[in-house]
């Protein structure tokens, strides 16, 4: 069904106007574009892969966040045979940096994957939870966190900033 069929007639009759959200991210054929800087730090995102503990899945996620000070901090998925308590990568490198050095900004965090039921080719994007933990980061301490996505092969996805991949999102602002 199309939403804007005359099954919902509503929806436009008393709308003011239509609103539009875009957002560019750059595509690369493969981390051999990329700068030296960047393919550096997503061949780190590979290798922190095996640091995953993902015995359910067997999907296994690296994160690694090149910080403003230099620094470097690492996150893998780690799950639970209760099977919701497990973490993202990207969460748990969240709580470390945030840990390891409170209010210093990230700029850059590369992700990759490592699938052992299948392909490792294409991007993934970081799951819900993780764009609202994400965009909490880069408002607590005022800096956009750049995002380098890509898998064990194949394509990479650059995304500007993370906060672009929730848009209409709940925030601190709102609970006031
Ligand atoms: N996972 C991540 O660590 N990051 C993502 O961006 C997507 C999913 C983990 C959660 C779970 O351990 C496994 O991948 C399969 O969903």
């Amino acid at each position: 069904m199309h939403c804007n069929s005359s099954a919902f007639p509503y929806l436009k009759m008393h709308a003011m106007n239509q609103q539009e959200y875009k957002f560019e991210f750059a595509v690369y054929p493969s981390l051999d574009q990329l700068s030296e800087e960047d393919a550096w730090l997503l061949n780190e995102a590979r290798e922190v892969t095996k640091l995953a503990y993902a015995p359910y899945s067997n999907f296994q996620v690296g994160a690694i966040a090149r910080l403003s000070n230099g620094e470097l901090v690492a996150g893998s998925n780690q799950e639970n045979a209760s099977f919701p308590v497990g973490l993202c990568a990207e969460r748990v490198l969240l709580a470390s940096a945030s840990s390891l050095y409170p209010r210093v900004p990230i700029d850059t965090i590369a992700i990759s994957y490592h699938n052992n039921n299948g392909d490792s080719s294409h991007p993934i994007s970081p799951c819900g939870i993780c764009r609202q933990s994400l965009l909490e980061y880069e408002s607590r301490v005022d800096h956009p966190i750049r995002l380098i996505l890509g898998g064990m092969e194949g394509k990479v996805y650059i995304i500007p900033k993370a906060s672009m991949l929730l848009p209409l999102s709940f925030t601190a602002s709102d609970l006031k």
